[in-house]
């Protein structure tokens, strides 16, 4: 009696699960895409440009922002004069001959230098951490004028 019970019931959960089995692989249709070609399926994730392949001059180089240089008197009013405009700290004076000409006599060289390594209460570069070398000189140019 129990064992006739066991096999009807191992019997009706196969046919549920065959049955259930039939009905969703029509609804879900796990595997590849019948709309592909065999080498569409087969083909690589990623693909491989070899040398010569595309043409490196048409990827232009970014063009860059602040290529053009300030000019000195600018790099002046907004950086340099805070201090060189009214001497803040013993700072030589914009256009001051007695400040600037014993400085000057060591040569715009040695000016530069120490302007961007900073002296005193001059810091470094005066604070326009982004000027480069040939804007200080300009910046120093404009000052001693
Ligand atoms: C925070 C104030 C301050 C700012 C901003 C500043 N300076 Fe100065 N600078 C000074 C002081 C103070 C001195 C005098 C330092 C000393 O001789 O001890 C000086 C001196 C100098 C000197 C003479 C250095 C020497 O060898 O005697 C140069 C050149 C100079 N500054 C350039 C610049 C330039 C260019 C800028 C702007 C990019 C600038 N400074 C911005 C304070 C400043």
């Amino acid at each position: 009696m129990y064992f006739k019970n066991s096999v009807a019931a191992i019997i009706v959960i196969f046919a549920i699960i065959f049955g259930a089995k039939t009905f969703f692989s029509d609804l879900v249709h796990v595997g590849y895409d019948d709309n592909l070609t065999l080498a569409e399926r087969i083909a690589p994730l990623g693909q491989v440009y070899l040398e010569g392949d595309i043409d490196v001059n048409v990827i232009k180089a970014p063009v860059k922002t602040s290529a053009k240089a300030r000019s000195g008197e600018e790099i002046y009013t907004t950086v340099c004069a805070s201090c060189h405009a009214s001497g803040v700290l013993g700072a030589p004076k914009f256009g001051n001959k007695v400040d600037w000409a014993p400085r000057v006599k060591r040569g715009i060289a040695d000016l530069v230098k120490v302007a961007i390594s900073g002296i005193g209460a001059m810091p470094p570069k005066g604070t326009c951490m982004n000027c480069s070398d040939d804007e200080l000189t300009a910046a120093i140019e404009h000052m001693i004028k």
